[in-house]
């Protein structure tokens, strides 16, 4: 999966004849899960048309402040689409539109929607070689590097001139490799190894029954997900769900048991940087398991359980650097349950559910948490769907590496 995936891009075309090209660009956008809207200059109209990149983006092509052609004039809301954009690309980005760039030189929609973006924005020059080694072109990347944008280098070879070298538009896949690799390069969990349990663990009674509990894995999916959206490596380890996950950072391992369970946390432990524990982990199993199924028989039946390893317990215990994560559902005396867990299990955080709290637990899509920290400091968090707490969590991992 791209990391463009779902991401809203804001393309901006200028006029030289690089602008053909963006046709192929823009389906490249889509075909990566992207969503995308494109602003042009009215001299790029001449070499490509609105209505084909209004095709192939799916959206309407904005061109001018207002709407010519409807009778009342609609203003177009450069703000709004400055605003929108995860990603603003100018491509072709002609020596003319660059300077206007860099200056603030703002005639046209192009550059108003520049001049109102938050987002990064990443810039293809296009032009003829001369133009682009003249001190004017290198002044524009200069200043517009300053202001934190990203040039996407030109390439080299025929140009619209006839002349050949350096000035022609990064073809349309290196354009998508270059902004795949850059975003990627600037994630915030970029070479950390994360190492997550998740749902719950079945332990055997006999070859066809077993106690197990009702836990769904979302909660361990959900950070798991969210961890490789920030470019964490990820070792997923989950009990029996019905849960799958498709990413090119994240290993998963399924297990059933506790016992494997914690085989397979400490086959990775030793090379992560972080583990969070949000499995739902049978505290005991059956002492003996039967080889064969169980025939009933006597009127009663009891099963001796002995307690399971405590994977959280035992990971504090080997810890060396490990930010280490662990989840307490508690449902009287939370807090201070909570803080003997984080010294027993020595945590460094602690994601708080308390029963009490409405919407919390298991069996709800949303949940209310509160998070202690190995200092003892409380932060009630508000209840939010699942998923939103994972964010929580992943922030705080990530607070954690930028303190
Ligand atoms: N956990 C674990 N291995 C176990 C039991 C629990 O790794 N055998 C982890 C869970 O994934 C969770 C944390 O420990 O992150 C807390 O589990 P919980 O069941 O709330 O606490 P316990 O320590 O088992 O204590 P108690 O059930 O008595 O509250």
């Amino acid at each position: 999966m791209s990391v463009l995936s779902g991401k809203k891009i804001l393309l901006g075309v200028s006029g030289g004849i690089a602008a053909y090209k963006t046709a192929h660009l823009v389906r490249l956008f889509i075909k990566a899960g992207a969503q995308v809207q494109v602003v042009m200059t009215p001299a790029s109209k001449d070499f490509v048309t609105p209505l084909t990149l209004s095709t192939l983006s799916k959206n309407p092509v904005y061109s001018s402040f207002f709407d010519e052609d409807q009778e009342n004039g609609v203003w177009n809301n450069h703000v709004e689409l400055a605003l929108w954009a995860d990603y603003f690309i100018i491509a072709p980005a002609t020596a003319n539109t660059l300077s206007k760039m860099a200056n603030g030189n703002c005639d046209n929609l192009l550059i108003a929607t520049y001049l109102s973006a938050k987002c990064p924005v990443y810039f293809a020059p296009a032009m003829d070689l001369d133009m682009y080694k003249h001190p004017s072109t290198l002044d524009s990347f200069h200043k517009l590097k300053q202001f934190g944008n990203t040039i996407i280098p030109a390439e080299s070879g025929e140009l619209a001139s006839g002349l050949s070298g350096e000035g022609r538009m990064a073809e349309p896949e290196n354009i998508i490799s270059f902004l795949e690799n850059d975003i990627i390069s600037k994630l915030p969990l970029v070479g950390k190894k994360i190492l997550i349990t998740a749902g719950p663990t079945y332990e055997a009674i006999d070859p066809v029954r077993f106690i197990g509990n009702h836990s769904s894995g979302k909660m361990g999916f959900d950070i798991a997900k969210i961890a490789a959206n920030n470019g964490a490596e990820v070792i997923l380890v989950s009990g029996p769900t019905h849960l799958d996950v498709k990413h090119p950072l994240i290993s998963l391992i399924r297990v059933k048991s506790a016992e494997d369970m914690y085989k397979a946390c400490f086959s990775h432990f030793e090379t992560v940087d972080i583990a969070v524990a949000a499995a739902a982990v049978a505290d005991y199993k059956p002492k003996n398991v039967a080889q064969q199924k169980i025939k009933k028989a006597a009127s009663t039946f009891v099963i001796e359980l002995e307690k399971t390893k405590d994977i959280l317990a035992s990971l504090g215990q080997h810890k060396k650097n490990q930010f280490l994560i662990g989840f307490a559902l508690e449902t009287e005396n939370e807090i201070e349950h909570a803080k003997l867990k984080i010294q027993k299990k020595n945590l460094d955080l602690i994601v708080l559910n308390s029963l009490n709290d409405k919407g919390a637990g298991f069996g709800h899509a949303t949940n209310k948490v509160t998070f202690i920290n190995k200092d003892f400091a409380i932060e009630p968090m508000e209840l939010k769907s699942k998923e939103a707490v994972a964010q929580d969590i992943i922030n705080k991992i990530i607070q954690h590496y930028d303190a």
